[in-house]
C-alpha cells in the first residue's frame, strides 16, 4: 500500500461514498425541490471505467469501505456491472449502498450477486399518506417491498432502515418506526435533519433531536446504550431492554461525530469532497480525464485529505452552509 490518506489532525481515511448519480426519483422535502434540479449532463458524470480508476487510485492508498449513494444509485443504469468491478478492486473489503428501495425489489438479486455487501434503506414512515407528504411521491408500497427483499439475503444483515427525523412532521412516525425495529430483522437509525437542502429552507428549529427521539421511544420500550460498532461509526445504538432489537441515532447536528470522520466523498462528477460540509471540492475528474498517472491521482487526494477541517460549524447559531445539496454530494 501507498502512504494512507491521513489528515493533520490524524485521521485515516478508510471509507468512501460514492455518489454514482444526482438524479432521484423522489424529491424528499428536506432534499430536493418539488421540480427536481438541473441534472449533470451523461459527459460530466463519471463513466464505470473512470469510477473503477479512482477506485483503484484511493484503495491503493487505504480505502477499504465503498458506500454506493446518489441521488439515487438506483437510477444509473447497469448499477450492477459497477459493483462487479469496484468488488474486485484490490484492497475493497465491503460495498454497501444507501437507496431508497423504490426500485430495490427488482435490481437486488443482480447486486447481491455482484457483491453488494449491505443496505440501508431510507423510509421516513410506515404511514403512506405522511410518505407521500415528505418525499412528494406515492411510493411507500414499493419501498417496502425492496426492503422486505432483503431479508432474503442472510449476508446483508444488519438490514438498516434510514428515517430523517423532522420537527413537527415526524413525530406520528417515531414508535411505528421503533416497532419495525422490534418486529423486523432491521435496525432502524433515525438521523437529524441537516442544512443540506437544495430549498435552503434547513432551521435548527426543525431538528428532531436524537436524545428527544430516544425519550420518545424509551417511554414505551426503554433503550439501553451499547458501545459504538467502530469509532468512527456516525450512529449510537441502543438495544431494547427487552432484548427485542435495536435503534440507532444518527446526530450530526446535536452530537457531532467529526473527531473520528474517516470518510471521504465523490461526487458523481468527480470531485473529490473532505466532508459533507465542506465547501470547497477537489477536481479529480479533469486530471483523470487529461491522462494523470495513478501517482499523480494519489497525490491530488493526499492533499485535499490534508487540508480536511477538524469539523462543521453547525452549533453556531450565524453557521451557515453554502457548498452543494446533499444529492448532489451523496449521503
Ligand atoms: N439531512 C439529513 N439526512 C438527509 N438525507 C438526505 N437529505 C438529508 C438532510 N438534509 C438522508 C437521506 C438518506 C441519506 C442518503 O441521507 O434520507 O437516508
Ligand atoms: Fe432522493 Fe434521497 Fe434526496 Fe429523497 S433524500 S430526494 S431519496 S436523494
Amino acid at each position: 500500500m501507498t502512504a494512507p490518506l491521513v489528515d493533520s489532525f490524524g485521521r485515516v481515511h478508510r471509507a468512501l461514498r460514492l455518489s454514482v448519480t444526482d438524479r432521484c426519483n423522489l424529491r424528499c422535502r428536506y432534499c430536493m425541490p418539488a421540480e427536481g434540479l438541473d441534472w449533470l449532463s451523461s459527459d460530466d458524470v463519471l463513466s464505470d471505467d473512470e469510477l473503477v480508476e479512482l477506485v483503484n487510485v484511493l484503495a491503493a492508498s487505504g480505502v477499504a469501505e465503498l458506500r454506493l449513494t446518489g441521488g439515487e444509485p438506483l437510477v444509473r443504469p447497469r448499477l450492477a456491472e459497477l459493483v462487479a468491478r469496484l468488488r474486485r478492486v484490490p484492497g475493497i473489503e465491503e460495498i454497501s449502498m444507501t437507496t431508497n428501495g423504490v426500485l430495490l425489489a427488482d435490481q437486488l438479486r443482480g447486486l447481491v450477486e455482484a457483491g453488494l455487501d449491505r443496505v440501508n434503506v431510507s423510509i421516513d414512515s410506515l404511514d403512506p399518506d405522511r410518505f407521500g407528504a415528505i418525499t412528494r411521491r406515492r411510493d411507500l408500497d414499493r419501498a417496502l417491498a425492496g426492503l422486505e427483499a432483503c431479508e432474503r439475503y442472510d449476508h446483508l444483515r444488519p438490514i438498516k432502515v434510514n428515517a430523517v427525523a423532522l420537527r413537527g412532521v415526524s413525530e406520528p412516525d417515531v414508535l411505528p418506526l421503533a416497532e419495525l425495529a422490534r418486529q423486523k430483522p432491521y435496525v432502524v437509525r433515525f438521523i437529524e435533519v441537516m442544512p443540506l437542502d437544495a430549498p435552503r429552507e434547513w432551521t435548527h428549529g426543525l431538528v428532531l433531536s436524537g436524545e428527544e427521539l430516544r425519550e420518545m421511544i424509551a417511554e414505551r420500550w426503554p433503550l439501553v446504550p451499547q458501545e459504538r460498532d467502530r469509532p468512527s461509526a456516525p450512529g449510537t445504538t441502543w438495544r431494547f431492554a427487552d432484548g427485542e432489537g435495536e435503534m440507532q441515532f444518527v446526530s450530526s447536528v446535536t452530537e457531532p461525530f467529526c473527531a473520528a470522520c474517516d470518510r471521504l466523498r465523490l461526487t458523481a462528477d468527480g470531485q473529490l469532497r473532505t466532508c459533507l460540509f465542506a465547501e470547497w471540492e477537489t477536481d479529480l475528474r479533469t486530471p483523470l480525464r487529461d491522462g494523470a498517472s495513478p501517482d499523480r491521482l494519489r497525490a491530488i487526494a493526499g492533499d485535499a485529505v490534508g487540508r480536511k477541517g477538524r469539523g462543521h460549524g453547525m452549533h453556531d447559531p450565524a453557521w451557515r452552509y453554502s457548498g452543494r445539496p446533499m444529492s448532489q454530494i451523496g449521503g
